[in-house]
């Protein structure tokens, strides 16, 4: 009996490729729960994926699903599960997320609030989880002036509140059309590219103290010239770090309820907002990876599934 549908795709390439297939309604085991998906967020890194950049042969062995995060229903607990019971909202990490269920570890799973929407909720555990990283590795301390490049990015945006949050000053890339909106959250935005250094240093005329690179775009020996060395300088995004002696950080370091400790109080009294660039329903996943590919949003793009928040 097939009770689930899940995005995949057999090869890699453009949107096109993309499928809705309909899949086993999938177990949970020891430890996990199964989420009944209720929205769940499209990342830069679903692209790449689905692009093959991060592939070594052809094609893939088998079809590769989609998504790194949700919210949603718990729906059915795995043996030996504590602290969850079927019918709780829940919001977190989930590889394979583009889908109607989705497996997760329990423990790893945070509940979602009564004063979040599904869609809210699963804009938050990828950008929150990263930008909560980036500014621990980088120490940020009040009076500190912060650099975060790619500022109206999700996970930017994240990183710069937070910033902001700790006492700090915060200078923001962006392009044009989101310097207003960057404004707006305390942000001093600059625009991106040629030139970069002479913007920033009209307004900081010291430097700066540190620098969280969300862009990847090439911007680590700017980043370097502004901050004065390599060792407050973090990147999430480009792959050439160790060549400038600056540290890149790639992956999770701690259980994702442990950081929604600290950040999700600041959600929900309005310290870290994420507006959401734009809802697709899950069947429009290739319009909604078109969107993101495009590299010029504010917030997040999120799939929807099942019944409307
Ligand atoms: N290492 C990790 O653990 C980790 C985790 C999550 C994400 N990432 C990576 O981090 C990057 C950001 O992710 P995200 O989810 O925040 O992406 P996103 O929401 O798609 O944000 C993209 C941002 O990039 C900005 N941008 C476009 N062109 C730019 C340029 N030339 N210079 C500077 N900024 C430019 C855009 O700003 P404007 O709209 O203002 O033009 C946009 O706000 C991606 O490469 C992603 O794969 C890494």
């Amino acid at each position: 009996m097939t009770a689930a549908l899940a995005v995949r795709y057999t090869e890699y390439g453009g949107p096109a490729v993309l499928t809705l297939d309909a899949v086993e309604l999938p177990e949970p085991g020891p430890g996990e729960v199964r989420v009944e998906v209720r929205a769940a967020g499209v990342n830069p890194f679903d692209c790449k994926a689905r692009r093959g950049l991060y592939a070594h042969d052809g094609a893939p062995a088998e079809p590769v699903r989609v998504g790194l995060e949700c919210s949603g229903v718990v729906d059915a607990l795995g043996p030996d599960v504590e602290g969850w019971a079927v019918g709780d909202a829940v919001f977190g990490l989930a590889p394979g997320s583009a889908a109607t269920h989705v497996v997760v570890p329990a423990a790893g799973m945070v509940a979602k609030p009564g004063g979040l929407t599904f869609v809210q909720a699963a804009a938050l555990p990828v950008a929150c989880e990263t930008a909560y990283r980036v500014v621990r590795l980088l120490d940020v301390q009040a009076g500190d002036v912060v650099l975060v490049h790619a500022a109206a990015g999700a996970v930017g945006l994240v990183a710069s509140q937070l910033a902001l949050a700790r006492g700090a000053r915060v200078i923001g890339t962006a392009g044009a059309a989101n310097h207003d909106f960057l404004a707006s959250l305390g942000v001093e935005p600059v625009l991106y590219g040629d030139g970069l250094a002479a913007r920033v240093h009209a307004i900081a005329p010291d430097g700066v103290d540190a620098v969280a690179d969300a862009s990847g775009r090439d911007v680590l020996p700017v980043s370097i010239e502004l901050a004065g060395g390599p060792e407050r300088v973090v990147t999430i995004a480009d792959g050439s770090a160790s060549q400038y002696g600056v540290r890149a950080s790639w992956s999770a370091d701690l259980p994702l309820p442990q950081v929604f400790e600290t950040v999700l109080p600041l959600v929900e009294q309005g310290t870290v907002r994420m507006p959401i660039a734009a809802t697709f329903p899950l069947e429009q996943v290739a319009a909604a990876q078109e969107l993101s590919e495009t590299g010029h949003l504010r917030g997040k793009i999120v799939l929807t599934a099942g019944p409307p928040d």
